[in-house]
């Protein structure tokens, strides 16, 4: 069948089972918390929450949906290339049923479909079904189980072997951290030539077995507390990786041919066309070699092939998303795109495509799929110009840094740390690929050198980051009226009065501080959210340094200071001056401050009012009414909409008006119920925001730089709170938050070397420092990928070395049965094993060997594996669960299993042998 074919025939199918054929939904999900549309049961959320009536009737549908996993939850990014069937774009087939059929049903018909109409061998089939690990939610799935059963044995198949149990990791499906969801039993396929891998390599990673498709059992809707709602009905959510089983059919020739199979998503006429093109672009012929995993030196065809393998899925991942309204850009979901794209575009300077290449497979993708999705071919062109800006805008950026490399290396032997470290900071170039580049010349890259700069840097942004805080007690009024004059004057103003009989002395952690009142002042008193301004107090030629002011009840201004600490050392002629940098600082977020107020009645409405707000040189918070949390659409729209004003650079001006006047004008911004003095100041910016307001402002709002909303959230019943930070203060900001991104780094990577690059922050423009953090911040992600990608690989070794192992142990082992009664038995302690081992190890000795094997071990610190197996010829006299009642208790736990094959855990090692001693007693 072709790739056509096999998805009419899925829909045929499902449609004679009386489902409504539904469109794909748009990649673009509805979702807040999805990056991008990731599985057919997105559009069908509002109905498993009932939130929407089913509109089908019967309550069933079924479709092709249009799937992106990249970034987020499900992530196969890392992969994508290196295998035969790891996609950031696929089409996933599925069926629902909304409160109507459930597990039977669901079952019986993927078995008619796949076994009966397809012809799938069902002795290669394998189903899954859930069972719970400690503290996961639902118990084992007993009718799951029971269904599979009939099925298999129907067809004379041992369901012992053809089932499998799975853990919540593997059986639990969950299309994000919340929403519905519930435990699914999977079909995989054995693609071994012979197909007797009797279940082995299910769910372990390997393309010789694979799941084709997902049966989930929707019966909870997951909070963000992580606990489970049961939903008022249950629903069936099928998903079957749509490419996978076009690689099966095709690849073994409709099973006729498993021994020279070449089964890869890759080798089907899903994939074809685009490698055609990819051909005809290089002149070379791609040819299906796949690298070894953690293979680093590959030859030119295998560089070849996963860059045709790469190029052509992520141009379809493109292609379809930018159909769907989805662009590149800096942030989110865009980025992801943006990501993919710039991947794929390196591997094609692999491949020698150097010049905008990429937007030219476009139309492949158009004319290939376009009679499924026409949105395909409607959007052509935009998709293509949408492409070629993306492409030529990062080979900009590629061209320069290969430019300085060049130079760099007509210098000498070795790329030098600092030269290194150029590339890095100011171009972006991670230092994987001047390594790459270097070693291609023959070159080295002085790595501790490198490292010598980035941990400067490191310092540099350490010192950037310290900063204090002091909070100023309450304090009784003073003996003069602070008079306050800081709107225009602010340095070298004259003191005329000062006073300090009040609270002088020691705090708590010693330091000496003093509270002063002088008038006038320039400083501004902490009043209705602005924060109190910092700066000098001159007199005698010495300075004392002003930390902090507030303002009192009565409106004085309180100012304290650390540096005296002798009160008759104070002289006049004082002078006062403000710390200016750290007011503008100050100034700028208050002004954007009234922005934000006025973009939030924008998108939000009318209803959004002022609760409170924190207006500092570091950042800014808004506490306003509204009652569900923002949208990020929404967070971005008063984002740009603030940055837009900022732009215009609007005259900031303000005017003193009677209160009586202004009071109640619904055009001026004003709290209800607040007490305003008889005279009030009206801060007027660009004629759009006016608002009542005591504090100080830029006077155009193009000083404030750019603004970054860096949280929303809720902070009581209908209450949220954003904040944002502008200008100049993003930077000491980015640094720390990068700092602590390297720790997250740290932590993450454990020490391993990946293929994933952080660049470091230049000494550049603030945008600049916070599109490479944002970058970073990406990588995080692909990092988490990467390692759980590399601890998967590690698995699989450690698991393969005891395969080997295991049957030489197994061996000796039946040698040195011993005779309890009339039954052998074989009882060890195997002292400390990996998990996993006790299983394998036991699997060996009764595919040889008739009788009864108990098995413990250590499995880690405070950590017990025990095994019972008793052959079936003997379960008449002992079950292998009774076994391990006896047992585990001894060493501190439980367990159970099935009459062959029991398991069981503790947490006392020292008690193995008691354990061991215990089942062998109950045998004799
Ligand atoms: N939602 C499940 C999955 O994506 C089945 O459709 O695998």
């Amino acid at each position: 069948m072709t790739s056509g074919e096999i998805r009419e025939s899925f829909l045929d199918f499902f449609r004679e089972k009386r489902h409504t054929i539904v469109s794909s939904s748009s990649l673009m999900p509805d979702a807040p918390n999805l990056l991008f549309t990731n599985a057919g049961m997105n559009q069908f959320v509002p109905i498993f929450l009932e939130e929407m009536p089913c509109p089908y009737t019967p309550a069933r549908a079924a479709d092709t949906q249009k799937c992106i996993r990249a970034g987020g939850k499900h992530n196969d990014l890392e992969d994508v290339g290196f295998d035969t069937y790891h996609h950031t774009f696929f089409e996933m087939l599925g069926n629902w049923s909304f409160g109507d059929y459930f597990k039977k049903d669901a079952i019986e018909w993927a078995w008619e479909l796949v076994v009966e109409r397809w012809k799938f061998p069902a002795s290669r089939l394998y189903a899954t079904v859930y069972k719970p690990g400690e503290g996961d939610p639902a118990s084992f799935d007993q009718e799951a189980y029971d269904f599979w059963k009939m099925l298999f044995e129907k067809v004379g198949l041992d369901p012992d072997i053809h089932i499998v149990n799975g853990n919540k990791k593997d059986n639990f499906w969950m299309m994000g951290e919340t929403g519905p969801c519930g435990p699914c039993s999977e079909l995989h396929v054995d693609l071994t030539p012979e197909g007797d891998s009797k279940g082995s390599l299910v769910n372990m990673d390997d393309a010789r077995c694979i799941e084709i498709w997902n049966l989930v059992f929707i019966q909870f809707n997951a909070q963000p507390d992580g606990s489970m709602v049961p939903l008022p009905s249950q629903h069936v959510d099928t998903g079957m990786g749509f490419e996978r089983v076009c690689s099966i059919l095709q690849g073994t020739r409709n099973f006729t041919d498993f021994k020279h199979a070449q089964i890869s998503n890759y080798e089907t006429d899903v994939f074809r066309p685009l490698f055609d093109k990819l051909e005809e672009l290089t002149g070379k012929p791609y040819g299906g070699t796949l690298p070894k995993p953690g293979q680093t030196d590959l030859s030119g065809q295998e560089k070849l092939d996963v860059a045709f393998r790469v190029i052509s899925d992520h141009i379809r991942a493109l292609t379809f998303s930018i159909a769907d309204g989805i662009l590149p850009s800096n942030e989110g979901r865009g980025y992801v795109l943006r990501r993919i794209l710039r991947r794929a575009v390196r591997y094609g300077r692999e491949v020698g495509l150097n010049h905008l290449f990429f937007h030219q497979i476009v139309q492949v993708v158009a004319t290939t799929f376009g009679d499924v999705f026409p949105e395909l071919r409607k959007r052509q062109s935009d998709v293509e110009k949408v492409i070629q800006a993306e492409e030529e805008s990062f080979s900009k950026t590629l061209d320069r840094g290969i430019e300085l490399f060049e130079k760099i290396v007509d210098k000498g032997k070795e790329i030098s740390g600092e030269d290194a470290f150029k590339l890095y900071d100011t171009y972006g170039f991670p230092v994987d690929l001047t390594q790459l580049m270097a070693r291609e010349r023959g070159l080295k890259v002085d790595e501790i050198g490198f490292e010598k700069f980035m941990s400067e840097q490191r310092e540099r942004s350490k010192a950037a980051r310290k900063s204090e805080v002091i909070e100023v007690s309450e304090t009784e009024e003073p003996a003069l009226e602070t008079q306050f004059v800081g709107f225009e004057e602010k340095e070298g103003v004259a003191v005329q009065v000062c006073t300090h009989q009040l609270q002088f002395g020691k705090t708590e952690d010693e330091v000496i501080r003093a509270k002063l009142f002088f008038t006038p002042t320039p400083f501004y008193g902490e009043m209705g959210g602005q924060v109190g301004d910092a700066g000098w107090l001159e007199f005698d030629s010495k300075r004392i340094e002003i930390i902090d002011t507030k303002k009192t009840p009565a409106g004085n201004v309180v100012h304290l200071t650390e540096d005296l600490e002798d009160l008759d050392a104070l002289s006049f002629p004082l002078k006062a001056s403000v710390n200016v940098a750290r007011r503008a600082l100050i100034e700028s977020h208050h002004s954007v401050t009234h922005i934000l107020h006025w973009a939030l009645r924008e998108v939000l409405g009318d209803r959004v009012g002022q609760k409170g707000s924190y207006v500092g040189p570091d950042r800014l918070r808004f506490d306003f009414s509204h009652l569900e949390a923002m949208k990020k659409e929404e967070i971005d729209k008063v984002e740009s909409l603030i940055n837009e004003r900022i732009q215009e650079n609007a005259k900031v001006s303000w005017n003193e008006r009677p209160y009586a006047e202004v009071k109640g004008d619904p055009s001026i911004m004003q709290a209800f119920g607040e007490k305003y003095g008889e005279v009030v100041r009206v801060v007027d910016i660009g004629g759009y925001s006016k608002e009542l307001c005591g504090g100080t402002h830029v006077t155009g709002t193009a000083l404030i730089g750019s603004l970054r909303i860096i949280s929303e959230s809720g902070i009581a019943a209908g209450v949220r709170r954003v904040e944002a930070i502008a200008g100049e203060s993003l930077r000491p900001y980015v640094l720390a938050e990068d700092l602590k991104l390297k720790e997250t780094v740290k932590q993450v990577s454990k020490g391993r070397n990946t293929r994933v690059t952080f660049a470091d922050l230049p000494e550049a423009s603030v945008e600049e420092l916070w599109s490479i953090f944002d970058q970073n911040r990406k990588s995080l992600e692909a990092l988490r990928a990467e390692i759980k990608r590399l601890d998967k690989e590690e698995a699989k070794k450690v698991q393969v070395e005891l395969q080997k192992n295991a049957s030489g142990k197994a061996k000796e082992l039946i040698q040195s049965a011993e005779q309890i009664g009339e039954i052998s038995c074989i009882a060890v302690h195997l002292g400390e094993v990996p998990g996993g081992y006790l299983q394998t190890l036991a699997n060996e000795i009764t595919k040889q060997w008739e009788g009864v094997v108990i098995l413990g071990g250590q499995t880690g610190e405070s950590k017990v594996g025990l095994l019972a197996a008793v052959s079936a010829s003997l379960n008449k006299k002992i079950l292998a669960g009774d076994l391990m009642k006896e047992m585990a208790p001894i060493v501190g736990g439980k367990g159970g299993g099935r009459p062959e094959m029991a398991q069981g855990g503790g947490t006392d090692p020292s008690k193995i042998e008691n354990a061991l001693e215990a089942g062998k007693k109950k045998l004799g």
